[in-house]
Formats: structure tokens, C-alpha cells, sequence
């Protein structure tokens, strides 16, 4: 029986990312990458990554474990996706027409629509029902070879269905193979009950909500969705430098539709991420980059609202991390597919495949402090990682929009196969 032990040989590259921090600049294109590769997985953790020849010299013992021959393929860190809000009730597909018509996100948020709207139904919907939808959607992420993904609450914005949210991500943790991390997002809209008066709604999240998520370990991760007609900067500061204080790492929806200066805040506030970033100044990405903070960038949600793409190029150049994620949600994207944001950012935002492929990978780990854990090859990292049915990780974009992931492992276990 496999227990979390596997030899992976032949494999035409081992695609290993190697590295234990967020990577930078031209760090992002070197791939380093091992042809004829092995890779040795021991209850669960790496314990082996080299030429095919060297592993095997020292490694004569096959009978406990599950050996792959992997000639002809390519095998990758398992993604990391960083920025999702993949639980949620309901759906918005008539605001996907509507904006296909002509009317923005933001007008359709004003008029009562929007996140407003996956509220309601988030709020209707029991435990049961948000996790039953959750492994679906947890289980599509799987067959893009997605082993890490972060979920964001934020559709609840009170205190019960915040809380419903947390805990149904923790039971999806507790029971399917992908890794979860949680961010606390009640500050995501204002709810009609609050209308008109936002302060009022920070002072209820700031003493009701958040001591408990910070004391019952509900999120590791505080976010706000700071945006013109939403969230100020002042606001936002507010709540962040309180989350802070309780020991939560920070994260920040910033510059998404207007340049509001969440790019600054982000640095000043030492956040581990700012997401989005479409109109984020050239200065707030150099003092981003001063900062050590990851540019999570969703090109996923430019394309489908139709907005300009954020300036990748300039984020690399200018040697700040940047990190790619789905954004996976009901309203401004939904998609899962990791194709997709390849094909996105290599074609749209100039970005190389090499820099896709840090950006999904180590920079994704880095974006959730996990990347002395996750996010690549590594001799004591977990063994999660993906076979891909082709020679070279360079068919991820080219199959343009289709998934080359043929297996998925996760510690060290085969948890997708395509073949089966
Ligand atoms: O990251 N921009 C704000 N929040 C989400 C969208 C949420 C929704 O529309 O339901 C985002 O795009
Ligand atoms: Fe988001």
C-alpha cells in the first residue's frame, strides 16, 4: 500500500522551481530544470530530486513504493493558487450578460447587485450545501493540478455566514486532498444593513468578527476589498493595522479599478500580497518591491470585466515578485482553469512562460508564506507536484485553454489520473 511513497523516474524534466522565498526579476525565467529526471517522495515529504542515473544508484529498494515511469513527460510543483473565493451560494450569469450589454462591474455593484447578491444566497445557504458545492469546485481545481488554493470568506458580511464560511473551508481542509489556506474577507462590501455608513460597519467587523476568527485560528489571512465606492485607504489601513495587530498576515484587493494607492498601503503595512493591482502607479510597485510584497496578479478577472491588464513587465522588471492566481469566483471570474490565466499572461501581459510557471508556482507559496514548504522540487518540501501528458511544460499555454495535467500527487499520492 502506498503511504505517501513514490519513485518517479525517466521523467523527460523535472521542472523544479527550486527555491524557499519569493522569486524576483530574472530569478522568475530559470526554471532550473532537470532532464532525465527522478524524484523520490517518502511519506509524503521529497527526499530525493537528480538525474534519473544518480537517483536510482542509491535508491535499490522499490518494493515500498509506487514507481512512475515518466518518459515523455514533464512533472511540476503542484500550482499554487493564491486568490480564490471558491465558496459561495448561488450564481451571476445574467450579470455576465449584462456586462457583455454594455453595463460595468462596478454599476452593476452599485445598483444592489454584485457581491451583494452571492451574499443573499450565501446567507440562504446551509453548511451542508456550501460544502457540497465546494468539493466540485475543489475537485475541478484538481484536475488543473492545483494542491495548494486560498479561499476567501466575504459573502457573509456578518457575523454567522462569515463564520459559515471559515468553517466550511476548514471541513473541506479536513477532507479533501487540496491544502486550504483562509483569509478573513469581511470586508468585502458593504451590506444593506449597513448602507451609508462603512465606519460603522469596520467598528461591527473590528469587535465582532475579527477578535473571533483571530482567536479560534479561523483565518490565517486578513483582506479587504479596497476601491473606490467601497473601501478607502483610511478605511482599509484601519482594519489591516488591527489585524495585524492580532496576528494575522495581510492581504489587500488594491488598484483593481481606480488608483486609489492601495499599491503604497500594501508596502507601508508590510501585507504579504496585494492582489489585482490593474492600476496600481509605477511608484507603489517599486515600493512594493522595497518591501518584499507579492503582486498577485488575476488576469483572469481583467479579461472577463474588460479591463486593462496589469503591467506585469514593469512589476518584473522593476523586481517585484509577482505571483498568478484565478481569482476563481461567482461574479467578476469564474474559472478554475489554470490554462487560461497561462494563455492570459503570456499573451496578454507579456509575461514569459518560465515567469508563469515561478508565478503559479514558488511565487504562489510565497504569496501565503508558504514557500519554504510549497511551491517547488525541493529535498524536504511535501510532495506535491504534477505529470503532465507532454515532454515540456511549454504545452501549458499552447494547448491553449485545455488541461495537460495527467496526474496529480499530493504527499506523496496519486490523487488525479486522467488515465483511470
Ligand atoms: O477579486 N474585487 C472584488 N472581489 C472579487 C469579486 C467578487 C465578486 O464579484 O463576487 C474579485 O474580483
Ligand atoms: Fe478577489
Amino acid at each position: 500500500m502506498n503511504k505517501g511513497n513514490i519513485l518517479i523516474k525517466n521523467a523527460s524534466e523535472v521542472v523544479t522551481c527550486s527555491g524557499f522565498e519569493a522569486k524576483t526579476g530574472k530569478e522568475m525565467s530559470d526554471l532550473k530544470i532537470i532532464s532525465d529526471g527522478a524524484v523520490i517522495i517518502e511519506k509524503g515529504i521529497i527526499k530525493a530530486v537528480d538525474k534519473t542515473d544518480k537517483v536510482l544508484r542509491f535508491f535499490e529498494d522499490t518494493n515500498n513504493y509506487q514507481v512512475i515511469d515518466a518518459s515523455g513527460k514533464s512533472v511540476l510543483p503542484g500550482f499554487v493558487d493564491s486568490h480564490t473565493h471558491f465558496v459561495f451560494g448561488g450564481y451571476r450569469a445574467e450579470e455576465f450578460c449584462w456586462r457583455l450589454s454594455g453595463i460595468s462591474y462596478m454599476d452593476i455593484m452599485q445598483r444592489g447587485g454584485g457581491i451583494i447578491n452571492t451574499v443573499k444566497a450565501t446567507r440562504a445557504a446551509s453548511q451542508k450545501e456550501l460544502y457540497n458545492e465546494g468539493i466540485k469546485r475543489l475537485n475541478s481545481m484538481l484536475s488543473f493540478g492545483i494542491t495548494t488554493v486560498e479561499g476567501k470568506s466575504g459573502y457573509g458580511l456578518n457575523y454567522e455566514t462569515e463564520i459559515k464560511q471559515l468553517e466550511v473551508m476548514d471541513e473541506l481542509d479536513k477532507t479533501h486532498p487540496i491544502d486550504i489556506v483562509k483569509t478573513f474577507l469581511g470586508a468585502h462590501a458593504v451590506p444593506e444593513e449597513y448602507k451609508g455608513k462603512e465606519d460603522k460597519f469596520l467598528d461591527y467587523i473590528i469587535t465582532e468578527i475579527l477578535p473571533v476568527v483571530a482567536e479560534k485560528r479561523l483565518a490565517e489571512f486578513c483582506d479587504i476589498f479596497c476601491e473606490k465606492n467601497v473601501f478607502s485607504i483610511e478605511q482599509s489601513k484601519r482594519l489591516l493595522l488591527k489585524a495585524k495587530e492580532m496576528g494575522l498576515g495581510l492581504k489587500i484587493h488594491a488598484d483593481e479599478i481606480v488608483q486609489l494607492g492601495g499599491a503604497e498601503l500594501a508596502a507601508e503595512l508590510g501585507a504579504v500580497s496585494a492582489d489585482h493591482l490593474l492600476q496600481a502607479s509605477e511608484r507603489g510597485i517599486k515600493e512594493m518591491a522595497r518591501a518584499g510584497v507579492v503582486a498577485t496578479l488575476l488576469p483572469g478577472t481583467a479579461f472577463s470585466l474588460k479591463e486593462p491588464y496589469a503591467k506585469a513587465r514593469y512589476m518584473i522588471d522593476n523586481h517585484c515578485a509577482v505571483a498568478l492566481a484565478t481569482d476563481m469566483n461567482p461574479g467578476s471570474c469564474f474559472t478554475e482553469s489554470i490554462p487560461l490565466i497561462f494563455a492570459l499572461a503570456t499573451i496578454y501581459m507579456n509575461m514569459s512562460v518560465e515567469e508563469a510557471i515561478s508565478a503559479l508556482t514558488i511565487n504562489g507559496a510565497a504569496a501565503l508564506n508558504r514557500a519554504e514548504t510549497i511551491g517547488s522540487i525541493d529535498v524536504g518540501k511535501k510532495g506535491d507536484m504534477s505529470i503532465l501528458e507532454f515532454p515540456s511544460y511549454k504545452y501549458i499555454p499552447y494547448h491553449l485553454g485545455v488541461s495537460c495535467v495527467e496526474k496529480v500527487i499530493k504527499n506523496g499520492k496519486i490523487i488525479f489520473d486522467k488515465e483511470r
